[in-house]
């Protein structure tokens, strides 16, 4: 095993915050059966204690020993795990998982990351471990170690290192399996709604339209620092400007371009990155993204974007 490995599982052991890489995001995660470690936790992301976490493990055997598994879990997780999609089911009575990381709900959500370093890491430890982003509340999330030293402030107490980065660059689908009355989607990510409806089958109307109930997700969140602007399709000179495609708009003080290709991938991998160059570049005061298109992953990005351009 890779010592630097042994070290993060070492962390981890006395109740540390070890930041590691997923290939959505980088996480800060701890011993998710540490109530003591994952308060500690709350307090260094300074996140409301009413949000839970996402629970990692290795593989859907370990899921299954923390959540009430059905016929749907079993399907999405063999289509998608490892990969970019979290869960949300019943939560085990008694299982190892400590009550407040997932703010004494009773469901948990549960993630398979395909990251090597975060399969390797999960292995390596051998118990679940609670993981958000590695940001501070409501700021954007990191997609490189540079960017967790800006982003998470000096909170952790072990950084595992990579050289793969973020593949996905946006956090995972959410999908809600908790509800007999059908399944819905708490958040956007790679993992399509299209996709997960070629598992599941259509989702029942009267699911469709109840409120969300991620409860991270109704907030002002993955917001830079700087005010940011939709839709532009022209710029001032003191804004950064975040273009999508080959017909940008001139004049900003200063430009980065999501895809200029216009693909929807690409442009989701830059978009935490590109954001927080932005936000540290002193040529700009404010931000503007240009309009995104609705389709492919395009439906995560524009919705990261309107989160963070709340007032
Ligand atoms: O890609 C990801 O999911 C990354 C990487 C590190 O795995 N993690 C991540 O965690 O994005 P975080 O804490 O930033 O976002 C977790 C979201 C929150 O909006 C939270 O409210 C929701 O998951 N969540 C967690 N448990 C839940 C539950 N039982 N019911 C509904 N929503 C839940
Ligand atoms: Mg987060």
């Amino acid at each position: 095993m890779i010592q630097d490995v042994l070290d993060a599982v070492a962390h981890l052991r006395r109740g540390h915050i070890v930041v590691f890489p997923t290939e959505t995001v980088y996480g800060a995660g701890v011993d998710a059966s540490n109530a003591a470690a994952v308060a500690r936790l709350y307090a260094a992301k300074g996140r409301p204690a009413h949000n839970p976490l996402i629970i990692h493990v290795p593989d859907i055997t370990a899921a299954k020993a923390l959540a009430v598994w059905n016929a749907d879990a079993q399907s999405l997780a063999e289509a998608f795990w490892p990969g970019a999609l979290t869960i949300i089911l019943p939560r085990i009575l008694g299982c190892c998982v400590a009550d407040n990381a997932c703010a004494g709900l009773e469901t948990l959500a549960v993630r398979v990351p395909d990251h090597p370093q975060a399969q390797t890491l999960l292995r390596a430890f051998g118990a679940p471990i609670a993981a958000p982003s590695a940001n501070i509340s409501g700021r954007l999330s990191p997609t490189s170690v540079l960017a967790v030293k800006d982003l998470f402030t000096g909170q952790a107490d072990y950084i595992l290192q990579d050289d793969t980065g973020c593949r996905v660059g946006l956090e995972s689908t959410i999908v809600d399996l908790s509800d007999a009355a059908g399944w819905q989607i708490l958040r956007h990510g790679a993992v399509r709604a299209e996709q997960i409806e070629a598992v599941l089958g259509a989702p029942s109307l009267a699911k469709r339209i109840t409120t969300i109930k991620a409860p991270g997700m109704l907030l002002k969140h993955y917001a830079p620092t700087k005010p940011l602007r939709l839709n532009a399709v022209s710029v001032n000179v003191d804004e950064g400007l975040l273009a999508f495609g080959d017909d940008v708009p001139k004049g900003a003080a200063v430009m980065l371009n999501l895809s200029p290709a216009g693909d929807m991938d690409e442009a989701a991998r830059h978009l935490y990155a590109y954001l927080h160059q932005l936000d540290q570049d002193v040529r700009c005061r404010s931000l503007a993204v240009m309009p995104i298109p609705d389709n492919g992953m395009g439906v995560a990005v524009r919705d990261r974007l309107m989160r963070a351009a709340q007032k």
